[in-house]
């Protein structure tokens, strides 16, 4: 097998179970490297480290799968991972029949998603390695699961920076364009092949269920980058007079109308627009809410954007505190890893003394739990929520 070896200093992060190798920190290889193949990693001293593959043309160079010397990479350990990644879900009693399966690292399979829709299950693969076990994994899905069809989406970054041979569509039974499925008491049109991500937020589901207990009955509510209607729809369940939903992808409003419609739900106010534009008119004309959720796509997608993210953040911060009514709440999201809990507590903090509003903090929210994230890879976290009460 191919091996490589690290450079000095590199190891004690891999041992305390970091499972990426950046390609300036290889040292040297035993020969050259094929993309994809499996690779033993070992120290500059030529002590192991783990087993993983490889890709010699990204950043990312090498995705560890195991730090025990007597579990290489086969297919028999992608088959056990899966299943365990199941064993775990099983025990979640998540109140709905959509949710994450596999979450990359999080569930020690590196570049591989999959998230399940009822009968149906969503592949993305995030690495050229992990998309060279498709067959296994699939034969893995159908075994645990016993769907009806089984899809694979393209993750447009990944195919692009890896290298990925994607087979858009479906790999195994028949998938429809449109799936439904329930969370909580509401039921949510998925279009899975034209859908963001997999086709829908599963992450937010906690954050779903948490909104209701804001919302009182005759409320005006904003839902900020509303995608197709988690919040809003969830706002107007709880009795809520008036609700906005804003989203600048009109095929995401349009399943958020018809996600309204087979909720025997009427009266959301679904607003094609820039959400930044959005609220600054809203602003401009002194409106207000009771209840105000924002929920932006990933402002930073690596740490060189952080300094702009945060100024968006800021934007947004202020925005919303001056659109909430005394005594309303607003909640805000960050869905990169690269802005982290503190950095939303220190926009909301800058935000808040400068529209001179005092604000109390009542919940702060994570990705729910069948996303679990390593506590030894910062990464695997990457949704934070802070919620609060505009005094
Ligand atoms: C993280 S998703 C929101 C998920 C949603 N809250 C849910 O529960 O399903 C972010 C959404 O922001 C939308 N978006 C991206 N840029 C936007 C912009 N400038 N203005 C308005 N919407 C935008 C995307 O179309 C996407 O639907």
């Amino acid at each position: 097998m191919l091996q490589i070896r690290v450079k000095p200093g590199i190891e004690d992060r891999i041992r305390g179970f970091f499972p990426w190798v950046y390609r300036a920190e290889i040292a040297s290889l035993s020969r050259k490297p094929k993309k994809g193949e499996a690779v033993v990693v070992r120290d500059f001293a030529g002590k192991f480290l783990g087993y993983g593959y490889i890709n010699p043309e990204v950043t990312i160079a090498v995705r560890i799968l195991s730090f025990n010397k007597e579990e290489k990479v086969t297919t028999d350990l992608i088959r056990r991972r899966i299943k365990m990644a199941y064993d775990y879900r099983k025990r979640l009693y998540i109140n709905s029949n959509a949710f994450r399966l596999i979450h990359s690292e999080g569930d020690l399979l590196p570049g591989l998603i999959v998230d399940v829709y009822g009968q149906y299950a969503v592949i993305e693969f995030t690495t050229y390695g992990m998309s060279l076990f498709r067959e296994t994994v699939v034969e893995a899905l159908i075994e645990v699961l016993n769907p009806q069809g089984i899809y694979e989406k393209a993750n447009q970054t990944a195919v692009k920076v890896e290298g990925i041979d994607v087979k858009e569509g479906a790999l195994w039974g028949e998938v429809p364009e449109i799936v439904e499925i329930w969370e909580h008491d509401l039921r949510y049109l998925i279009n899975i092949p034209q859908g963001q991500k997999t086709g829908f937020f599963l992450d937010q589901r906690n954050a779903r269920k948490l909104v209701r207990g804001l919302v009182e009955p005759g409320d005006r509510c904003l839902d900020v980058f509303c995608h197709t209607g988690g919040f809003a729809l969830s706002m107007k369940k709880m009795g809520a007079k008036e609700v906005r939903a804003v989203d600048i992808s009109p095929l995401a409003l349009e399943v958020g109308k018809e996600n309204e419609k087979v909720n025997g739900l009427s009266g959301i106010e679904w607003i094609c627009a820039n959400a930044f534009d959005y609220l600054r008119d809203l602003d401009n004309k002194g409106e207000e809410f009771d209840v105000i959720i924002i929920d932006p796509p990933s402002f930073a997608k690596n740490r060189h954007a952080v300094p702009s993210a945060i100024r968006g953040y800021k934007e947004l911060c202020l925005r919303g505190l001056k659109l909430t009514k005394p005594g309303g709440y607003m909640a805000i999201f960050s869905c990169s890893f690269h802005i982290t809990a503190d950095h939303l507590l220190n926009v909301m903090t800058e935000a808040s003394y400068d529209v001179r509003r005092q604000v109390r903090v009542i919940h702060t929210t994570f990705q729910d739990k069948d996303h679990p994230w390593v506590l030894q890879m910062p990464n695997t976290l990457y949704l934070k929520g802070l919620w609060v009460e505009v005094i």
